[in-house]
């Protein structure tokens, strides 16, 4: 691939893509299980650039390949009646990548959302962007503006993705937005708790994760949802992302059915 098709990359939507045939058969798979399904599954999308560079294509190639992968599970989400879905797409670290790789990402997170808006209103799925905002483009943050209001009031499944995020980040900014409502008289220090705080976050409003998926056979939170991880479940599984099939996706929620979800109690405590 030439330096300028790096720049200039195919970025041809939503053909349908030769991973996605197999969602009969899983579906068959999981309707056997019949277990709980999580209602807020959360994915760190690792191993892009490794998939790309194995293939001696440039690392923004394994992104768009990635952003097939995304559309591939919101549909497998909606399938199972997920209730949010929360994708980390960009870290506050990753604005330390190569220019040209940062600013690819940017340009295919803008396109994916004004090609996928249709779709995504036809389906019922609301949009939430979650990060530092401020740090995208004007023209990024009012393409995310757009569609979150356009999309506000639909019920079917919540996609939350994570642009400019860091866990630690957004505990400092909900810390700091505290400190000044107790500034402002609003607040008194005895009613910050648990409930206060995540009504904070840049996720205030919604559950906390029941399943985090890791791909790329990395073992790391890498600074994702750290209040909100308290109590997830954590599967890794050694595929990256380009690769990581609905097959896949309903493999990690039938590992999900099978854990004892404690919460710091006994299996006794839970009429186990
Ligand atoms: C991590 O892989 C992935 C990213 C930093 C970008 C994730 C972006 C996408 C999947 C594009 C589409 C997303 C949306 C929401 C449309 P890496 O680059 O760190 O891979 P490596 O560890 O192999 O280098």
């Amino acid at each position: 691939m030439s330096e300028n098709s790096e720049e200039n990359p195919d970025l041809t939507p939503a053909e349908p893509h030769e991973n996605e045939r197999d969602l009969s058969i899983d579906a068959q798979i999981l309707s056997d299980y019949k277990g709980i399904i999580p209602n807020h599954v959360a994915i760190i999308m690792d191993g892009n650039g490794r998939w790309a560079q194995q293939r001696g294509m440039m690392r923004l190639k394994g992104h768009h390949e990635g952003a097939h992968s995304v559309r591939r599970i919101v549909e497998a989400c909606r399938y199972l009646n997920v209730g949010v879905l929360t994708l980390y797409a960009f870290s506050t670290q990753n604005w330390s990548r190569p220019e040209t790789e940062v600013s690819g990402l940017m340009k295919l997170f803008g396109i994916y959302i004004r090609k996928e808006r249709n779709r995504l209103l036809k389906n019922g799925i609301r949009l939430r962007v979650i990060g530092d905002r401020e740090a995208l483009s004007k023209g990024l943050r009012s393409a995310i503006e757009s569609l979150e209001a356009a999309s506000k009031d639909n019920t079917g499944m919540l996609l939350q993705v994570a642009v400019s995020y860091g866990g630690r980040e957004e505990i400092l900014a909900a810390t700091r937005k505290i400190a000044e409502a107790v500034r402002a008289g609003e607040l008194e220090p005895e009613e910050i708790n648990e409930a206060t705080f995540g009504r904070h976050l840049y996720t205030g409003g919604e559950p906390d994760p029941d399943l985090v998926i890791r791909t790329s056979g990395e073992f790391r939170i890498s600074n994702f949802l750290l209040w909100q991880l308290a109590y997830s479940e954590l599967y890794f599984l050694d595929k990256l992302w380009p690769e990581f099939t609905k097959n896949d996706f309903y493999n990690a929620v039938i590992d999900f059915q099978k854990r004892e979800r404690r919460f710091g109690m006994t299996s006794e405590q839970l009429g186990k």
